[in-house]
């Protein structure tokens, strides 16, 4: 049975979709790297682990587990498109659940959530529960479409950097799979975040490489 439109909507609102990107599609991008997106999503089986599978009918080889994409480039090479064209293929052609968070925000608000721990007003009480099911969400997700890795703010605590080797590793070992966007090079992945963090994104992620003229200048 075919699902009502109004239930896709209220999802794309509810995965935290931005609104202007809800249309994309990788069957209409234009994008050179759209085969391989579409690649990686007929494959998201062996990608994402669900009980629904018994774990000896995964492909013996496991590094599949988990593996996710790393759309690569600088600004306006039209990353995040195709990033969220691939997320939202998994939704409607896989049927699985996905979320969408840039991941300055992810760090925003696990800071404004250790900021309202011990407040008692129901409006603070309220806004920790929101940033919870949020930060729930991200963590949880089948996939997860991790918005500009690298714009997020830094400080001397290394916080960021270590919330973010705590989710990527976390979904890794759960068997879900992210998509990242970055303008962080490769090379500088083990520099900017932990010294690990390079072999681990490049065992557990397929590089998208993306190259050409900022589209938004065009
Ligand atoms: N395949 C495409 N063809 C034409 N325009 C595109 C394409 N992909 C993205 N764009 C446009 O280019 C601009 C930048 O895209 P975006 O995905 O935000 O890039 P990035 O995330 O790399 O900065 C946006 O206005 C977007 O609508
Ligand atoms: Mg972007």
């Amino acid at each position: 049975m075919a699902t009502d439109p109004r239930v896709h909507a209220l999802r794309m609102s509810e995965y935290g979709i931005p609104k202007r990107l809800r249309g994309l599609r990788l069957n209409t991008s234009d994008a050179p790297w759209k085969s391989e997106c579409q690649e990686w999503v007929d494959n998201l089986r062996d990608h994402y682990v669900t009980d629904k599978r018994p774990l000896d009918q995964y492909p013996e080889d496991w590094s599949q587990i988990g593996k996710g994409l790393l759309f690569l480039g600088p600004p306006g090479t039209g990353k995040t498109s195709l990033a969220t064209a691939t997320l939202l293929e998994c939704y409607f052609e896989q049927r699985v659940p996905v979320y969408f968070l840039a991941y300055a925000d992810y760090v925003s608000m696990s800071i404004e959530q250790m900021s309202l721990s011990d407040r008692k007003e129901p409006e603070a009480i309220a806004r920790w529960w929101q940033i919870e099911d949020a930060l729930n969400s991200a963590r949880t997700a089948p996939v997860l479409l991790l918005d500009d890795v690298g714009k997020e703010h830094r400080t001397k605590s290394g916080y960021a950097e270590n919330e973010l080797d705590v989710l990527l590793r976390l979904r890794h070992r759960e068997g879900r799979p992210t998509l990242i966007t970055s303008n962080v090079p490769p090379k500088d992945w083990g520099v900017i975040y932990h010294e690990s963090m390079g072999s681990f994104i490049q065992e557990s992620f397929h590089m998208i490489k993306m190259v050409g003229s900022d589209r938004r200048a065009a």
